[in-house]
């Protein structure tokens, strides 16, 4: 029975990742034995409590839980060694642009340290398959409007413009590193805008203080006020920051392919580390937005200009060219309709329970 480490799994992409694996029952080759680490600074116990009782609902061995900080490096090891993973998922990490450019060092401490320990451990109990969340921070801002304006595939000159993106591909360099020195087997995703909720309506973005633009502002208009649009001077079709939103489930999908791709073979004794980006190829304006939502709601949504945000880049779309080639993954849940559709039930359940 395959062993499996989620570090994260009490967090936006892990919970739903996790649901997504326990849904689907078994891996190619037999049912799972999960193993949830989170220290619970930004996740929530909730979640961890509907994956575990989902797992028994489902037949699953009881995941254990390990309420540990990847800083601890002692407490990580003694989660390693008790787990025996065969691979690890490594979602946790701290994940805001905007604080990463306030407290660069508290990311670098527990992005790249952190995983950084990760890594020391797995090489410990000779763990050589792992899935790693990056991010397209680490593109930063595209310089030449050219490559700027259209989707950027994973050969894009890497450059963050935050300390988040930095930390990201200071990791990634690290897993490419290991890879090279002790025939690690990786993963690694570069996401573009998750976004959205799950179907079940048990998971959901979830953050304190919350920083994102959907849930900021289906707040916002619940709430009748106005959401703070940062920066209309950028050069796009509507002076608005353009992403790629790509709905969580799809994310999901897609690391259920990675780990199928890395548990379907021989793990290469040389080490290998493969990188594809997550995202639809359709980028979305800060005012786009707005208009679906305004569609979803049925009700105009209220904003206001204010000045950019640091840290912020002008455009992100992926080409996930890759991914849909080697992993045979497709989205399929990222319209902005459902995107928004899904993240408004989510947003409506989380204000009925107080949150
Ligand atoms: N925005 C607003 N008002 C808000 C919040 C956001 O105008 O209240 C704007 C931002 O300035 C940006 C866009 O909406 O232009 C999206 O901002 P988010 O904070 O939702 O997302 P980011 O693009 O900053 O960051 C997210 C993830 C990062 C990841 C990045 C990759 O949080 O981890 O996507 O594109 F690196």
């Amino acid at each position: 029975m395959p062993s499996l480490l989620i570090t994260g799994a009490a967090g936006y992409i892990g919970s739903h990742f996790a649901e997504a694996l326990i849904g689907q029952g078994v891996l190619s080759d037999g049912p799972l034995d999960l193993h949830f680490l989170d220290d619970l600074s930004t996740g929530h116990r909730e979640f961890l409590d509907r994956l575990v009782a989902l797992a028994e609902s489902k037949g699953l061995p009881r995941p254990k839980v390990y309420e540990a900080s990847l800083t601890d490096a002692p407490a990580l090891e003694r989660a390693i060694e008790q787990a025996e993973p065969e691979a690890v998922l490594h979602f946790a990490a701290l994940i805001s642009v905007a604080e990463s450019v306030q407290k660069p060092e508290l990311y670098f401490r527990n992005n790249v340290e952190g995983s950084q320990n990760l890594l020391r451990s797995l090489q410990k109990v000779n763990c050589r398959r792992l899935v790693f969340s990056s991010t397209a921070a680490v593109y930063g801002n595209p310089p030449d409007p050219a490559v700027a304006s259209r989707p950027l595939p994973e050969s894009t000159a890497l450059a963050p413009v935050n300390p988040y993106g930095e930390t990201k591909l200071a990791m990634e360099r690290a897993i490419e590193e290991a890879s090279r020195a002790w025939g690690l087997n990786a993963v690694i995703f570069r996401y573009f805008n998750a976004a959205g909720a799950s179907a079940s309506g048990g998971f959901g973005e979830w953050h304190e203080p919350e920083t994102h633009l959907i849930p900021l502002l289906l707040r916002a208009a619940s709430r009748g006020e106005k959401l703070k649009v940062f920066g209309s001077d950028y050069a796009t079709r509507d002076g608005t920051c353009i992403r790629d939103y790509i709905h969580v489930e799809d994310l999901a999908s897609a690391h259920v392919l990675g780990l199928e791709r890395l548990m379907g073979g021989a793990v290469s004794a040389s080490g290998a580390t493969e990188t594809f980006n997550l995202g639809t190829a359709q980028g979305t304006s800060v005012l786009e937005v707005i208009r679906a939502a305004e569609e979803v709601l049925g009700h105009p949504v209220g904003y206001e200009i204010y000045p950019r945000r640091a840290g912020d880049s002008a455009v992100l779309v992926a080409d996930s060219t890759r991914a849909r080639e080697v992993l045979g993954w497709e989205p399929k849940h990222s319209s902005m309709e459902h995107i928004l559709r899904t993240a408004w039930g989510w947003e409506r359940g989380l204000q009925a329970s107080g949150r």
